[in-house]
């Protein structure tokens, strides 16, 4: 700890240049040059485990050139389209920790999950009942659902918006050259029973995009890209906290590899297959979205999605 009336570089005598680093973070937070006391705290324990990391691995400048590097692509393949740096909190696991931390939810109430890159707050209204699917591709699925509140209380009205992948794992804001604007989003609002109704089509699971240096860490440590195949949702009701959270279809192979760590027991769903009249295959789904009041007062277990 370094006395505040002794010049700087003697201060600094015998540190390492990260403990210097940190040095100067709580001198000027003494001073009171640095106001935000969050930033302190986060870069005092940024540069404390980095020292830790240089005490372990001792990297040498080929490797910290390589750190640079990954880094810099990261910011190269991030543009108004595409978020690589997302990509990477969450291939890290770094959203699904951080959305844990700060959305734990009591048994019963249907878990969050990170919202991913493809949702959109725009999209249009679709009564009770009607399709989300706008090119006709795909094969039938119908959802229906109710949404409770973690007491049981059905939640009359709720705003429930659904996003998902196309067939071919595809978002229509990946392809909007093929897919009509909108395909497969869309907002209801839930009846007096906060029941809800949709059709759409089966989504498939998809990979991470494969092209960019978030995918080429994975792979050289030989890990998967896959996403199950899932339905995402938002649900708002004034009172309740709102639930961002995604329904995976538990038969996906991929159940047990999501790229993103999103899938939680609470969230597997089955899409029930059924045998139709003229051959083409049809999924029902059926969910309960469980919902935690602001105030946690209104609290008692009951079944989840
Ligand atoms: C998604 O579920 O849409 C998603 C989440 C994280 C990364 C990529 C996609
Ligand atoms: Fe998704």
């Amino acid at each position: 700890m370094r006395n505040p009336a002794m010049p700087p570089a003697m201060a600094e005598a015998g540190l390492s240049p990260l403990e210097a680093f940190g040095a100067r973070i709580e001198a000027g937070a003494r001073q009171g040059d640095a106001p935000n006391a969050r930033l302190v705290a986060a870069m005092l324990s940024v540069t404390g485990h980095m020292q830790a990391v240089l005490d372990e691995l001792r990297p040498d400048l080929d490797e910290l050139r390589a750190l640079v590097g990954f880094l810099t692509e990261v910011g190269y393949f991030t543009d108004s389209r595409r978020q690589e740096w997302v990509l990477l909190a969450d291939a890290l696991g770094l959203s699904a920790a951080i959305e844990d931390i700060n959305a734990p939810r009591p048994q019963g109430a249907t878990p969050n999950t990170p919202a991913g890159p493809f949702y959109r707050a725009d999209a249009p209204d679709v009564p009770l009942g009607g399709s989300l699917c706008l090119d006709g591709k795909g094969e039938s699925l119908r959802v229906t659902g109710q949404v409770r509140a973690l007491a049981g209380t059905p939640l009359a009205g709720a705003r429930v918006e659904v996003w998902h992948a196309n067939d071919q794992g595809l978002y229509e804001n990946q392809e909007p050259d093929q897919q009509p604007e909108f395909n497969l989003r869309g907002k209801l609002a839930a009846d007096p029973q906060g029941r809800f109704a949709f059709h759409t089509i089966r989504p498939a699971g998809y990979a991470l995009p494969g092209d960019g240096p978030v995918a080429m860490l994975l792979t050289r440590l030989g890990l998967s890209l896959d996403r199950p195949a899932h339905l995402h949702f938002r649900v708002s009701a004034p009172g309740y906290q709102t639930l961002t959270t995604q329904i995976f279809d538990r038969a996906d192979p991929a159940i047990g590899r999501d790229a993103v760590f999103g899938v939680k027991p609470e969230l597997l769903a089955e899409f029930r297959a059924h045998p139709s009249k003229d051959g083409a295959r049809t999924h029902s789904l059926d969910l309960n979205l469980v919902l935690c009041p602001l105030d946690k007062r209104d609290s008692g277990p009951v079944g989840g999605a």
